[in-house]
């Protein structure tokens, strides 16, 4: 199928690759010509395991290109609108201009027949304008909702082989076209028999926040066990261990610590927030705001426990911070956990050095006052304290009778209960999880 996807951000740029390396000819848009003059020639904007690899054979297959000229839709058969939706600034709800302005720019080289398929988190009721914008544009064209379910880290293998297919489509004779053309570009994955939920846009832009809703709700919800662990001497993780077996339960996102972040769960969380005030409906998620509230409150506990380890004023201390980025496997530190309480400890006068795989760069833009190293080495030496944050391989194997030697006091606060807490104690480490003795 000829496609287009209109943005290239981390959603965009994953979609159009993978969409090509399925077979179809696609091509990328977007109005930033840098990302646009990069990705054309296979370098990503952005650090995503596997994506390299994909997009420089779906290039080298002729099937993929990128333009900056949103022109070159024309003559798609499916379009998809992959912008950002980030939280509005002084307020909880999302920002849906970028989405606007692509419909728009997209409606003079619509031909009858073509399928808008928006991907972008989106308030519920969205869709439903947008189709009105679309069909009184009289361009001929019909819209799907088709959200997306990647996870950073793995969102090229979320793209080829997607767990669930949802499309949201209007009723009658325009939704079974719609659907039609969506089986065509989700061929694999309807063959491999992909669970497919075919529904209204209201259900299916609500699946995609509820689904986001509902796994923040369980993070915090073992993040709340983790403050009772905390004043009553139990430990969290193993109180995860035994009610994760439960399979109604799960053990998965049941891991306690400094809390989650990144470009999705917090803010849409809080945007599902305002859109439910808007519906008159607040009372109905106002738990999400206590799911906010637990989660940031876990970030200082980590401070909170590290200025009580160093046992000495702050000021000056010199404090080794492992992590920056929200979750491993990613440079993005968008509300990340990790750069926050990086940000906070410099903040009290520590002398914090922080070190990260993948996202010293895009930390220094937001965060210059910091002094990262490429080097755990470096960062560990002479160091008051360490404060491990976000749980990449490198620092879970960091051995600790080797690190003993390098720090200055053997104290580690292990934001994200991943390290072996008997090992790191034998080798001589005080030794502070979350929500554990
Ligand atoms: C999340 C969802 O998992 C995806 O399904 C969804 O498509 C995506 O948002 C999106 O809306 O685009 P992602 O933001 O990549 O994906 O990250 P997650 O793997 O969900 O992790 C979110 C945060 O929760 C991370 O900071 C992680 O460290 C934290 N987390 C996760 C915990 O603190 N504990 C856990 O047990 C699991």
């Amino acid at each position: 199928m000829k496609i287009s996807v209109i943005g290239c951000g981390y959603l965009g740029a994953v979609h159009a690759s993978a969409m090509a390396e399925l077979g179809h000819e696609v091509v990328g848009i977007d109005v930033d010509v840098d990302k646009i003059r990069a990705l054309a020639e296979g370098i990503t904007p952005f650090y995503e395991p596997g994506l390299p690899e994909v997009l420089s054979s779906a290039l080298a297959s002729g099937r993929l290109r990128f333009s900056a000229d949103i022109a070159d839709a024309r003559g798609s058969a499916v379009h998809f609108i992959a912008v950002g939706t980030p939280q509005k600034a002084g307020s909880n709800a999302a920002d849906l201009r970028f989405v606007d302005a692509a419909l728009h720019a997209l409606i003079p080289h619509l031909q009858k027949g073509d399928l808008v398929v928006g991907k972008s988190t989106v308030p519920v009721g969205t869709a439903a304008r947008l189709a009105e914008v679309l069909s009184s544009s009289g361009s001929g064209a019909i819209l799907a909702w088709n959200p997306e379910f990647l996870r950073e880290g793995f969102a090229v293998q979320d793209t080829i082989a997607p767990d669930r297919l949802v499309y949201g489509v209007a009723a009658g004779e325009d939704g079974r076209r719609a659907t039609a053309q969506l089986n065509e570009v989700y061929a694999t994955a309807i063959e491999a028999e992909t669970p497919l939920v075919v529904t209204d846009y209201a259900t299916a832009e609500l699946v995609k926040v509820a689904a986001n809703a509902f796994l923040a709700t369980k993070i915090s919800f073992i993040n709340a066990m983790a403050e009772i662990a905390e004043v009553s001497g139990a430990d969290v993780t193993q109180l995860a261990d035994a009610i994760g077996y439960d399979s109604r339960i799960g053990r998965r996102f049941l891991n306690a610590g400094v809390g989650f972040g990144g470009g999705c769960l917090p803010k849409d969380i809080r945007a599902f927030t305002a859109r439910a005030e808007e519906l008159g409906r607040g009372e109905s998620v106002a738990f999400l705001k206590e799911v906010d509230a637990i989660n940031l409150r876990r970030r200082q506990r980590v401070v909170d426990l590290t200025v009580a380890a160093l046992g000495r004023s702050v000021h000056n201390a010199k404090v080794a911070v492992l992590g920056l980025s929200f979750k491993p496997h990613s440079d993005d530190v968008r509300d990340s956990p990790a750069l926050d309480v990086a940000v906070q400890l410099r903040g009290l006068g520590s002398d914090v050095m922080a070190t990260d795989p993948q996202a010293i760069e895009n930390s220094r833009l937001r965060h210059p006052q910091i002094t990262y190293s490429t080097d755990i080495e470096e960062t560990l030496r002479g160091a008051d304290a360490v404060v491990l944050v976000t749980e990449w391989p490198e620092f879970k194997s960091i051995d600790p009778v080797w690190a003993a030697g390098l720090v200055n006091s053997r104290t580690i606060i292990d934001g994200r209960n991943t390290l072996d807490a008997a090992a790191w104690r034998d080798a001589g480490w005080n030794y502070y999880g979350l929500g554990r003795p």
